[in-house]
């Protein structure tokens, strides 16, 4: 039989990263990757627990593997990810779903090899779930899915418990790698071509790192020592939380030219009220001021947004809040969501949700705004001219090649194969709502 796999990933930058070291480690073991799921031996479903959709997701891509299952039983079914840390979700998968050959958490992606060679040899299942994280595991594989660009975790967990949010539960409490490790990682990811590292963590600016001399680095400090990598020449971070961006970060965005001049801040809700009930620490007025201070230190910094529609409780004019703020801070970009109901978290209980069509007829409301926004802050980029790191062909049009700017901006131009890793100067010839065009200078 050929060792081949595929892997399907929901969710967020942990998550694809997470999925990007089960390629490597995969890979390490003979296997090859291939496009499609039927064409592989091993099939990995990397789960998110965040909003229900996804849940929803996750089972009919599994349902549909089903009879596969049965018609070839020595293809192996594997799930992991932030589905299978809540228990619910395991009593599900044994009674409706037995023909699942490997479950595995979040906190031990790196067992995966074992668990499968278990599989392999023994012609057993494999079940592992660890309730915490316990030691950070150095030094696993990753196969990227950019020649050019990185991901990088600098801290797993989040001890913040927003009170309509899984994640806490699902990836354990706040854990900093050292800073040394870090920076070992980037620079090896040099040595190998890469150009961008995105720093990954739940609430990168709560990274407490203490180097092998008892020191401690912040997540400012951070950016500085990996400012000193040769070849590495931008540097991102996701996702951050406003309660902790600290003065020397914004310092940072002004004078480390290779700390991008984005930021994505997600603010959740603009009324007070409603991010005292979500447990956000900071309120309306706080993120304002916070705006303000990052747009006076670096006024051409791009900002993003996560934003919550139909939080429990939440009403007209309390919305009317969210959309007055949107348009007071004019963001780039907006991810924008509905309330979803999470089992095991405080909202889950508070008895005054908010029916479905009043949700999504808010949800329309601020997705317009937000998007004529984008609209009209990308049409001021006509003229000007990006540099661009080329990530590689358009997905729709194969003679186009895409790549983002400094502010995080898609740009898609005609390009040429070897560009896709380098740097290129891109005028814009039009700003559209979701990505911009250009041509090469
Ligand atoms: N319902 C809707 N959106 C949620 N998010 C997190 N939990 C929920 C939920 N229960 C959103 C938040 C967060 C983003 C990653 O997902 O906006 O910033
Ligand atoms: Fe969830 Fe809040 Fe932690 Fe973000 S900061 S992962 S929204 S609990």
């Amino acid at each position: 039989m050929n060792k081949t796999f595929h892997i399907t990933t929901f969710g967020c930058q942990m998550n694809e990263h997470d999925s990007e070291i089960l390629a490597g480690m995969l890979t390490n073991m003979g296997y090859e990757e291939v496009a499609e799921r039927k064409d592989a031996t091993v099939a990995i479903i990397n789960t998110c627990s965040v909003r229900d959709n996804a849940d929803k997701r996750f089972f009919g891509t599994l349902g549909q593997l089903k009879r596969r299952k049965e018609d070839q039983p020595d293809f192996i079914v594997c799930v992991c990810g932030c589905m299978m840390q809540q228990q619910p979700i395991i009593d599900t998968l044994k009674t409706k779903y037995p023909w699942v050959d490997i479950i595995f958490g979040t906190h031990n992606i790196h067992r995966f090899p074992e668990l499968l060679n278990n599989v392999l040899q023994e012609k057993d299942k494999e079940m592992e779930i660890w309730a915490d994280g316990g030691e950070i595991v150095e030094g696993l594989p990753a196969k990227r899915l950019f020649k050019s660009k990185a991901l990088v975790n600098i801290m797993f967990g989040c001890n913040n418990f927003c009170t309509y949010c899984i994640v806490p539960y699902t990836r354990g409490r706040e854990r900093s790698r050292r800073p040394e490790d870090i920076v070992r990682e980037i620079q090896a990811l040099a040595v190998d071509g890469v150009r961008e590292v995105m720093l990954l963590g739940q609430n990168v600016n709560s990274y407490k790192g203490v180097n092998a001399g008892g020191d401690k680095v912040d997540f400012a400090g951070l950016v500085w020592l990996i400012a000193e990598i040769d070849g590495i020449d931008r540097i991102r971070f996701m996702t951050s939380h406003p309660k902790d961006m600290s003065d020397d970060l914004i310092d940072a965005f002004a004078r480390c030219y290779k700390l991008c001049k984005n930021v994505h801040l997600p603010v959740q809700s603009g009324s007070s009220n409603i991010l005292k009930r979500m447990n956000r620490h900071y309120d309306r007025d706080s993120y304002l001021l916070l705006v303000d201070k990052l747009r006076k230190a670096v006024p051409d910094i791009t900002i993003s947004t996560d934003i919550i529609v139909g939080f429990p409780g939440e009403t007209e004019e309390e919305f009317q809040e969210t959309l007055d703020l949107v348009a007071q801070v004019r963001y780039d970009s907006a991810f924008t969501f509905l309330y979803s109901v999470r089992q095991g978290t405080p909202a889950a209980d508070y008895e005054d949700q908010i029916p479905e069509d009043v949700k999504h007829e808010r949800f329309n409301r601020l997705v317009e705004l937000v998007n004529s926004i984008s609209a009209e802050k990308n049409a001021v980029y006509d003229g000007r001219i990006e540099r661009v790191l080329v990530e590689g062909r358009s997905k729709r049009n194969s003679n186009a090649f895409s790549g983002r700017t400094d502010g995080f901006k898609l740009v898609n131009f005609k390009g040429e194969e070897n560009m896709v890793g380098n740097f290129v100067d891109v005028e814009i010839t039009e700003g559209k709502t979701f990505s911009l065009e250009g041509r090469i200078r």
